[in-house]
């Protein structure tokens, strides 16, 4: 079905009571709320329009699968089954910015839509204590991708969401900026070893203290990861990334000691890899908007370490660089 009604811009409600949001949620509505990694854009993932909804909202060009929220483990193990590897990695990490893919139980109503037909489902228990409640009282799946238009920045505060999705969605649940300011970890643990499929907070090293050995996803391997598009993260202007310094119609993003002049956004001036993962989408919103006004062509990105979680902004600024389609 193409059709949809005609309907003019919907006022967006930025609220602060995480019961209000919840019983939207329930009534099949839009809401996008904060998590301690990124704001998410929620749907009840058992309600097959409503996730539709947040497609449509996101302009997203195919059904990626999406990730479910619960309030806890207990919640999400009743939609997927879990092995001695995911209850581990549960009790250590959760709640927390980590996804686990798993196979899905028969019984789990959530929608294939959410799940992009796959046999599996990916799901997570946010630290937030917001979302946690929201979810909470929700208690329902809540599929939620990053609350931003497709293609475009992952949001970390509530004016970001309302600059990508006002006018889209029923409300934005104001939580607060996130901590972490990086998509979770994504870890499949459905086939015989578990791989890595998006880099995180969690880190590969922190994971393989708790489990052992772990695969890596072949890069490009659409099946294995459908949503990982290489110009996911992909700010308007282009990326040059491992620039020392910038050209004379670059922006820079600095990570550590730069030079003077010229418009810059600094990651971290300790290079504390933490604290530059924490401002790594707003200082691509920020360069991407005020470089566009003063007439820079181009961002030119430090080198980022390639370790600990230097290896997710990279992942991401590798991305934001990529040719866009
Ligand atoms: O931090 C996060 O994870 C945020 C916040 C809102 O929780 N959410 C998020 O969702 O980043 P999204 O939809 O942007 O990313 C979902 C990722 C994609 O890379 C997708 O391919 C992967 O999870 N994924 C979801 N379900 C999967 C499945 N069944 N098998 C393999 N990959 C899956
Ligand atoms: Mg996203």
């Amino acid at each position: 079905m193409t059709a949809s009604r005609a309907e003019g811009p919907e006022p967006t409600r930025l609220i602060t009571n995480p019961d209000a949001a919840a019983q939207l949620l329930r009534a099949g509505r839009l809401v996008a709320f904060g998590t301690e990694t990124v704001y998410g854009l929620g749907a009840d993932a058992t309600n097959a329009e409503a996730v539709a909804g947040i497609y449509q909202a996101k302009g997203r060009p195919s059904f990626n699968p999406l990730i479910c929220h619960f309030a806890s483990a207990e919640a999400a193990f009743q939609h997927v089954r879990p092995n001695s590897m995911a209850e581990k990695l549960a009790e250590q990490f959760w709640p927390g910015p980590l996804t686990l893919v798993l196979p899905r139980r028969a019984s789990s109503l959530v929608s294939q839509l959410a799940g992009a037909g796959l046999p599996t489902l990916a799901v997570r228990v946010p630290a937030h204590p917001i979302a946690h409640e929201m979810l909470r009282l929700a208690d329902l799946p809540i599929a939620a991708p990053s609350a931003n238009r497709s293609g475009r920045i992952s949001p970390t505060s509530a004016t970001h969401v309302l600059a990508e999705l006002g006018g889209r969605i029923a409300a934005v649940l104001e939580s607060g900026s996130c901590a972490v300011g990086l998509e979770s970890t994504v870890l499949d643990l459905s086939g015989p070893t578990p791989t890595l499929l998006r880099p995180g907070f969690i880190t590969h090293e922190m994971l393989e203290a708790r489990i052992g050995a772990l695969g890596t996803a072949a890069p490009g391997n659409a099946l294995l990861a459908p949503g990982m598009l290489a110009s996911h993260y992909a700010p308007s202007l282009p990326v040059r990334l491992n620039a020392t310094a910038p050209m004379p119609d670059e922006a820079f993003l600095a990570f550590g000691p730069a030079p003077a002049g010229g418009l810059m956004f600094q990651l971290s001036e300790t290079r504390n890899l933490t604290e530059a993962a924490a401002n790594l989408f707003q200082a691509l919103h920020w360069l991407d908007e005020h470089a566009t006004l003063r007439g820079f062509t181009a961002i030119a990105a430090a080198p980022i370490p390639g370790t600990g979680l230097g290896i997710a902004i990279n992942d991401r600024l590798s991305r934001a660089a990529a040719p866009r389609g």
